[in-house]
C-alpha cells in the first residue's frame, strides 16, 4: 500500500535520515518536500534538500521554499546543533536544481485539495508552512489523510527551554493556530505527535552506523569514534554513507557535549516510520495546546488528557515503540539504498 506524503523538513541531519528513510522505502510516494526555516534558514534548508534528492537520485521529486521567518517570533536557528549548514561536517555536491516556481504553503494546499482524503502530511520541523496553508485553505486539516508531527514534550524536559521542543518553541504560534485547525477531525485521524518523551528513546549509536554500511556494502568498517579528532570525515567507499556518517558524527559529538552521550536522537526519523506504519507506537489520545504568554514557559506544549478544558481531542500522542526494531528497519531500508547508488 503506497503512502502519499507531503514532506515538511527544516534539514537537520536528523531530517535528512528522515528522507533517506522515505527515498529507501518503496511504500513511501513523496508528493513534495516542503523547506521550512529551523534547524537553519530556509534557503539552506532548501539547498539541503535538493542535495540529498541529487545524491539519492530522486531529482524529480519537487523541493518548495517556504517561509523566511515564523509567524511572530524572530527566526531562531541552531547551528551548534546541526552545523553551520545544517548537515553537520557533512559536503554535498551543491544541486543544479533550482526549486519550485510555487511556495511551499501553496504546495501544501495544491497537493491536497487535488488529491482529499489520500494525502499524509509528515512535519519534522516548525509548523509554519502548515500554519500559512490553512490559513489560505482553513478546509486543509479534513482533507488531509493524516499528519505526522514531530514535535513537543509533554511527561519529559524539553531541548530548547526546560518545558519546550525546537519544533514547537521555534514558531509557537503556528504549533498553536495547527492544533486548533485540527481539532475538528474525526477521532479517528487525530494528529500523531511524535514528542521528545518517545524520539529521545531513538537513539543512534556508532554501531548502528557501522551496521548500515556493512549492508550498503561499503568498505572499510565505517567507525564512529569518540575519541576521535572532530577533524575525522569518513572515507567510506560508499558516498550515501560517506556523507551522512559526516553529518551524524557532528550530532553525536553535540549530544556528548550537553552530556547526552556519544549518541544521536533520531526524532525525524522515528516520525518519517510513524507516518509510514503508525503500527510501531501505541498512543494515547489528548487535548494539545501551545504556552504562547508565559514568561518561562513560551512554547510549552501541554496536554489535556482528561476533559479538563472541555474541548475535543486533537492529538494521538505516540507513547511507546520498539527502538531497536525500528533501527533493524531502518539500516536495512537505508543500507540498501546506499548499495543501489
Ligand atoms: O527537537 C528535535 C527536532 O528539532 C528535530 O526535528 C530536529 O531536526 C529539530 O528540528
Ligand atoms: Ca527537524
Amino acid at each position: 500500500m503506497r503512502v502519499p506524503l507531503i514532506v515538511d523538513v527544516d534539514t537537520g541531519i536528523d531530517d535528512s535520515l528522515a528522507l533517506l528513510y522515505l527515498l529507501s522505502s518503496p511504500e513511501a510516494e513523496i508528493l513534495s518536500i516542503a523547506s521550512t526555516a529551523g534547524n537553519v534558514p530556509v534557503n539552506q534548508v532548501a539547498a539541503n534538500n535538493l542535495a540529498w534528492l541529487d545524491l539519492c537520485g530522486a531529482g524529480d521529486i519537487e523541493v518548495t521554499l517556504g517561509a523566511q521567518a515564523p509567524l511572530v517570533a524572530p527566526l531562531m536557528t541552531t547551528e551548534d546543533t546541526h552545523g553551520p549548514q545544517g548537515i553537520g561536517y557533512a559536503e554535498l555536491p551543491v544541486s543544479r536544481r533550482p526549486l519550485s516556481a510555487r511556495d511551499a504553503a501553496t504546495a501544501w494546499v495544491e497537493i491536497v485539495r487535488g488529491r482529499p482524503g489520500e494525502v499524509t502530511g509528515l512535519v519534522t520541523g516548525p509548523l509554519t508552512n502548515l500554519a500559512n496553508a490553512i490559513r489560505i485553505d482553513p478546509e486543509l486539516p479534513r482533507l488531509l489523510k493524516r499528519l505526522v508531527l514531530m514535535g513537543g514534550a509533554f511527561e519529559h524536559p524539553g531541548n530548547t527551554t526546560p518545558t519546550s521542543e525546537w519544533n514547537i518553541a521555534v514558531d509557537p504560534e503556528a504549533a498553536s493556530e495547527v492544533f486548533a485547525a485540527f481539532s475538528v477531525v474525526p477521532q479517528d485521524r487525530l494528529p500523531i505527535v511524535c514528542p521528545l518523551d518517545i524520539t529521545e528513546t531513538i537513539e543512534m549509536y556508532p554501531d548502528h552506523i557501522a551496521r548500515l554500511a556493512e549492508r550498503a556494502g561499503s568498505i572499510p568498517r565505517e567507525l564512529i569514534a569518540e575519541r576521535d579528532s572532530s577533524a575525522t570525515r569518513s572515507t567510506a567507499s560508499n558516498p550515501l554513507v560517506r556523507h551522512f556518517s559526516d553529518a551524524v558524527r557532528f550530532y553525536m559529538e553535540f549530544h556528548r557535549d550537553h552530556d547526552q552521550g556519544f549518541l544521536a536522537h533520531m526524532h525525524d526519523p522515528f516520525a518519517a516510520a510513524v507516518a509510514l506504519n503508525p503500527d510501531i507506537a501505541t498512543y494515547r489520545l489528548a487535548t494539545v495546546d501551545v504556552e504562547l504568554n508565559g514568561t518561562l514557559t513560551r512554547g510549552t506544549t501541554v496536554a489535556d488528557r482528561r476533559g479538563m478544558w472541555g474541548r475535543p481531542h486533537n492529538a494521538a500522542i505516540a507513547t511507546t515503540t520498539d527502538p531497536a526494531a525500528f533501527f533493524d528497519d531502518l539500516i536495512e531500508r537505508v543500507g540498501a539504498l546506499a548499495a543501489r547508488l
